[in-house]
C-alpha cells in the first residue's frame, strides 16, 4: 500500500475476466468474458483489490494507434464509491498515456462524466445507448457483409485503425457483418443482449432499413449506441419503437488528433458490450 492506507492500483492479468465480469454485470452493462478477455490481452487494464482480495474497481487504457487510445472499463463496486478510487485509476492511465504520447478518449456515462471533467477532459461527440426487441420473424441472418470493407469505412470514421478489434468482435461465434446496399453493420454477442454496431450508411433511410432488417431476424433484446447528430435515423427508430436507454458523452484528454471523415450512424467497441 506504498505507506498510504490507500489500496494498491495493480495490473489486471487474463485470470482477471471472470472479476471483471462481477464488476461491469453489477452495473448492468452487457460486456461478455470475451470482451474482457479482449481489453486483458490487447489493453493495459489497471484494478484495485480489497483486504479479501476481491477485485472492486477497474479502468483500462487500450492504445489504438501511435497516437490516440481509448480509455473504458472504468467501474467501482457500488459500495466502495466517491472514495476516490475512479479518479486515482484514472491518473494512472493518463500518466501512462502521456508516457506514451497518446491522446486519451472515453464514452462516459452521466456519472462518469461527472469525474472526467474536472480532470480536463473535454466532451466531443454525443452518443445515445438505445434498446429495442426483436422480431424474428425469420431465422438469423448470416454474415453476407464484407469485414474488411467494414474495416475501411472505420478507419476512414474514425481517423485511426481498428482492424485488431474489429477482427476479434467480426470473428466471434454469435458475429455477423450484414450489408444491405452500401449501408453495413456488425451484430454480435452481449451479456444480456445481442449489440448492433459499428453501422455505416450513405443516408439515414437505409440506415433505418438495415436495422429493420436485423431486427426481423432476431430475438430478444437488442442495444444500438447511436451517434446523436444522426437526428433523422433516431426519429425513425422512435417511430419504430426503439426507445433511449441512456447517454454517452465521448471525451477527449490532450490534442485533437484525428480528422473524421464519416460519421457513423451506431458506434462500437468492447467498452459497450
Ligand atoms: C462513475 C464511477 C466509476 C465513479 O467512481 P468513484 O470511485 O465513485 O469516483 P470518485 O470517487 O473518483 O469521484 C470523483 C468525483 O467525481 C464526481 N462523481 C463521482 N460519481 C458521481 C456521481 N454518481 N454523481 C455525481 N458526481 C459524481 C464527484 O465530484 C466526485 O468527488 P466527491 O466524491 O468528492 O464529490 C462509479 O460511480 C461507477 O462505477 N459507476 C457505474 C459505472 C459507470 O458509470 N462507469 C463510468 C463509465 S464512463
Amino acid at each position: 500500500m506504498g505507506g498510504t492506507d490507500q489500496p494498491a492500483i495493480v495490473q489486471l492479468a487474463p485470470e482477471d475476466a471472470r472479476a471483471g465480469l462481477v464488476l461491469s454485470g453489477e452495473s448492468h452493462w452487457n460486456q461478455n468474458e470475451a470482451d474482457w478477455r479482449f481489453f486483458l490481452r490487447m489493453a493495459m487494464v489497471l484494478g484495485i483489490r480489497d483486504g479479501d482480495a476481491r477485485l472492486i474497481a477497474t479502468a483500462a487504457l487500450l492504445p489504438y494507434s501511435p497516437a490516440d487510445a481509448w480509455i473504458s472499463m472504468v467501474l467501482v463496486t457500488a459500495s466502495r464509491r466517491r472514495r476516490g478510487l475512479a479518479t486515482r485509476l484514472l491518473a494512472a492511465c493518463l500518466d501512462r498515456a502521456a508516457k506514451l504520447g497518446l491522446t486519451a478518449w472515453l464514452d462516459a456515462t452521466p456519472a462518469g462524466a461527472a469525474v472526467y471533467g474536472p480532470l480536463g477532459f473535454f466532451p466531443a461527440l454525443e452518443l445515445r445507448r438505445l434498446r429495442g426487441a426483436g422480431a424474428a420473424k425469420g431465422p438469423r441472418l448470416g454474415s453476407d457483409g464484407n469485414l474488411d470493407e467494414m474495416i475501411a469505412r472505420d478507419r476512414h470514421a474514425m481517423g485511426f485503425d481498428r482492424s485488431a478489434l474489429l477482427r476479434e468482435l467480426g470473428g466471434r461465434s454469435g458475429s455477423r457483418v450484414i450489408s444491405q446496399g452500401r449501408a453495413m453493420a456488425m451484430v454480435r454477442d452481449g451479456r444480456t443482449a445481442r449489440h448492433i454496431g459499428p453501422l455505416y450508411a450513405d443516408d439515414a433511410g437505409s440506415a433505418a432499413a438495415l436495422i429493420e432488417t436485423v431486427a426481423q431476424s432476431e430475438s430478444g433484446p437488442i442495444l444500438l449506441d447511436v451517434v446523436n447528430e444522426r437526428r433523422q435515423f433516431l426519429e425513425h427508430l422512435a417511430g419504430a419503437g426503439w426507445t433511449v436507454e441512456r447517454p454517452f458523452q465521448r471525451m477527449r484528454f490532450g490534442r485533437a488528433t484525428t480528422v473524421n471523415a464519416e460519421l457513423p450512424f451506431a458506434v462500437a467497441g468492447p467498452e459497450y458490450g
